[in-house]
């Protein structure tokens, strides 16, 4: 049994990535899935989510970073990200029955032996991979634990479009937000913000100054902002803040994807006086120190949602193995939308 499915295949990083992330620094490899140990399971994947952070993994030096929230990756190194599939094998003492599907950290790649304590199970007749591995639960979590929205309240999301973003927008409004703004690369994806996302207004980054384009899209201020840029558009909104305004920092987009050399020092000049006279507050936030019950609250949210048609996930998936480190380069060169993941074939 085991026998006849212990080959497997993963994708490696060949070698460390400086400029531009491209599929050619990725190889994927052969190999054999060990069998399980005492309470392991080996899990044959069926998606996994392709993230943008894989980037800052891969770049020289990323291990020096003090504080990554993510381990570096070293030439060699097997990808992982989050992933769902059907447990194959259960090892000794393992309470987790053949057949079940589960989440767990150890994508890109097609088996995976992981802990059976490191595996949530999904018991739902059917799944909706987007809701499981998306990061609509990341913005729920920011939207919900770190700043309030507060009915009436004016939302300016940055990367709007992006896997965070097309779902921080949506939630936002959801909360009770009258006004919801994002930000984008450009036009195209733009329109597709405004008329699929609901977005009232939209600024683009190939639209000119940031600053005049949201002072005109939000000319009474904004209460809330979802950062996941950095840089210039978080500069920009501050000085938009109304009295009273709360920033949540998620991610540095500016840095992370700098086409030149990416990195963690995501330094932006901001006036200060604005914080101090308006009571701005500002704080960054990791999603993950709220796992796991606020997750399974955000799932329970997910599907009445879902349910009353009032939220959609936004997601691109990409087909096969073979096509995942394309997938990256790709979501890392601003081509896709959404939530990125990788469906692999079912057994
Ligand atoms: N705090 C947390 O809990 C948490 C959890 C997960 C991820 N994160 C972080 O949150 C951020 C967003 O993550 P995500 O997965 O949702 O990524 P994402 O927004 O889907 O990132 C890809 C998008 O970034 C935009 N982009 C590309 N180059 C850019 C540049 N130079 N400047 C500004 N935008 C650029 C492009 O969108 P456009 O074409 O629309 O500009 C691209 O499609 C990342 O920094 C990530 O590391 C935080």
């Amino acid at each position: 049994m085991l026998e006849e499915i212990c080959l497997s295949r993963e994708v490696i990083l060949i070698d460390h990535t400086t400029g531009e992330l491209e599929a050619k620094h990725f190889a994927i490899v052969e190999t054999t899935a060990s069998a399980p140990g005492p309470g392991e399971v080996l899990v044959r994947n069926r998606w996994f989510r392709v993230s943008i952070s894989t980037r800052l993994m891969a770049e020289q030096g990323a291990e020096e970073v003090k504080g990554i929230p993510f381990p570096p990756l070293n030439p060699g190194d097997t990808l992982a990200d989050g992933a769902i599939g059907e447990v194959v094998q259960a090892g000794r003492g393992c309470d987790l029955r053949v057949g079940s599907l589960v989440m767990h950290s150890l994508g890109w790649r097609e088996y995976a032996v992981v802990p059976a304590t490191q595996c949530k199970v999904i018991n739902t007749p059917t799944v909706d991979p987007a809701a499981w591995l998306g990061h609509g639960w990341t913005a729920y979590a920011a939207l919900t634990q770190c700043v309030q929205v507060r009915p009436g309240d004016t939302v300016f999301v940055t990367s709007g479009a992006g896997a965070i973003g097309s779902m921080a927008g949506q939630i936002a409004r959801l909360l009770g937000a009258t006004r919801v703004i994002g930000s984008t690369s450009g036009q195209e994806k733009a329109q597709w913000m405004q008329t699929e996302l609901g977005y009232d207004a939209v600024v683009t980054r190939d639209g000119g100054s940031i600053r005049e384009q949201l002072a005109a899209a939000a000319p009474d201020g904004i209460d809330v902002i979802v950062d996941m840029v950095g840089g210039e558009q978080l500069a920009a909104a501050i000085e938009q803040t109304r009295e009273g305004a709360r920033c949540v920092l998620l991610g540095a987009l500016t840095a992370e994807l700098n086409p030149r050399n990416a990195t963690l020092k995501a330094l932006v000049e901001v006036d200060t006086f604005q914080l101090i006279l308006k009571g701005v507050t500002v704080r960054g936030f990791s999603a993950d120190e709220h796992a796991p019950t606020l997750f399974d609250a955000w799932l329970r949210q997910v599907d009445t949602w879902q349910h009353e048609g009032l939220i959609w996930l936004p997601h691109t998936t990409i087909k096969g193995l073979d096509n995942a480190p394309y997938a990256l380069q790709e979501a890392c060169a601003g081509r896709l939308k959404g939530l990125v993941m990788v469906e692999l074939e079912a057994l």
